[in-house]
């Protein structure tokens, strides 16, 4: 080959790995069980008709069935109040044979966000959003570590893509991405080590500090946000984006262009959101190990 012929990025199979680990956490699950547990179970509660919601929690219910969790729909209708989603968090707390609570975000304007995710018991937040496991994690003490990030940082792992002493670069300063990330790369532990920057949309000189990018993970929630120019050659790319555009599904990554610059990058779809629902998984059956301990 020609010096200086650029050579496409690697894909990082999101799918792959999301179908590796969820056999695994299959194989563990059976063992749990085996070992005279019941089966760990899931409940998802789903309020309102959101579409794209409706499509994610029926992924993660599929999965949990093929990895051997128990999944419990609640579906509540849109104009459910505050206090009735309050009263089922309540009872699903009390409920000794479900392990984990999932209740999908965006929620409907009337609802207080923070006000429901404070009300599912921490050992049951598999979401790992209670602040009680907010404030573990950031202290690297983790219960439970939240889905999405915990995919990425499986995924860079898995692919043997260096992170300790790597400048990692976020888009995005969400609670449930931008924010948990940037804690976990940059702790004391395997697999982080890393140098953080977390830029956003008030970041003056983004495309500048993307470019020092060794790991650039983007999460700010606009389609092909991210073009070839801001990113330096042989960069990993990390693409959560999930925006419904009229050309279709869209990263928040210009897969097209970046990957001819990129040395590794997740498409999208197949490429992080997979690996949000294995972890999800892992989280579940997690969540039932530490109650069965504290049972027993
Ligand atoms: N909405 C978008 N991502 C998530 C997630 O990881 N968990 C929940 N519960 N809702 C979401």
């Amino acid at each position: 080959m020609k010096t200086g012929t650029p050579v496409a990025a690697k894909i990082l199979d999101g799918k792959a790995l999301a179908q590796t680990i969820q056999a695994e956490i299959a194989a563990e699950v059976a063992e749990f069980v085996r070992n005279g547990a019941a089966p760990p179970t899931l409940a998802a509660v789903l309020v309102g008709e959101d579409p794209a919601s409706q499509v994610y929690v029926r992924n993660k219910q599929r999965a949990c069935e093929r990895a051997g969790i128990e999944s419990r729909m609640h579906r509540l209708p849109a104009e459910t109040t505050q206090d009735e989603l309050l009263q089922l968090i309540g009872e699903l707390n009390d409920d000794d044979s479900v392990h984990g609570i999932l209740v999908q975000l965006p929620l409907p304007e009337q609802i207080d966000e923070q006000q429901v995710l404070r009300a599912i018991s921490p050992r049951k937040d598999v979401d790992a959003f209670h602040p009680e496991n907010v404030g573990l994690m950031m202290q690297g003490q983790p219960r439970f570590l939240p889905c999405t990030p915990h995919g990425i940082q499986q995924l860079l792992v898995r692919s043997g893509i260096e992170i300790a002493g790597k400048h990692v670069v976020i888009i995005g300063r969400s609670d449930i991405v931008g924010k948990p990330m940037a804690v976990m790369m940059m702790q004391k532990s395997k697999g982080a080590n890393a140098t953080v920057t977390v830029c956003h949309s008030r970041t003056e000189n983004l495309p500048e500090m993307a470019q020092t990018a060794d790991i650039l993970i983007v999460a700010i929630g606009r389609a092909k946000f991210v073009t070839a120019d801001m990113v330096r050659p042989g960069a990993t790319v990390i693409d959560v984006g999930m925006n419904r555009t009229d050309e279709g599904l869209s990263g928040d990554v210009d897969f097209e262009a970046v990957r001819e610059v990129a040395g590794h990058i997740t498409p999208v779809p197949g490429g992080v959101g997979p690996l949000t629902v294995s972890m999800l998984l892992y989280n579940t059956l997690e969540a039932a190990r530490q109650q069965v301990g504290k049972r027993g």
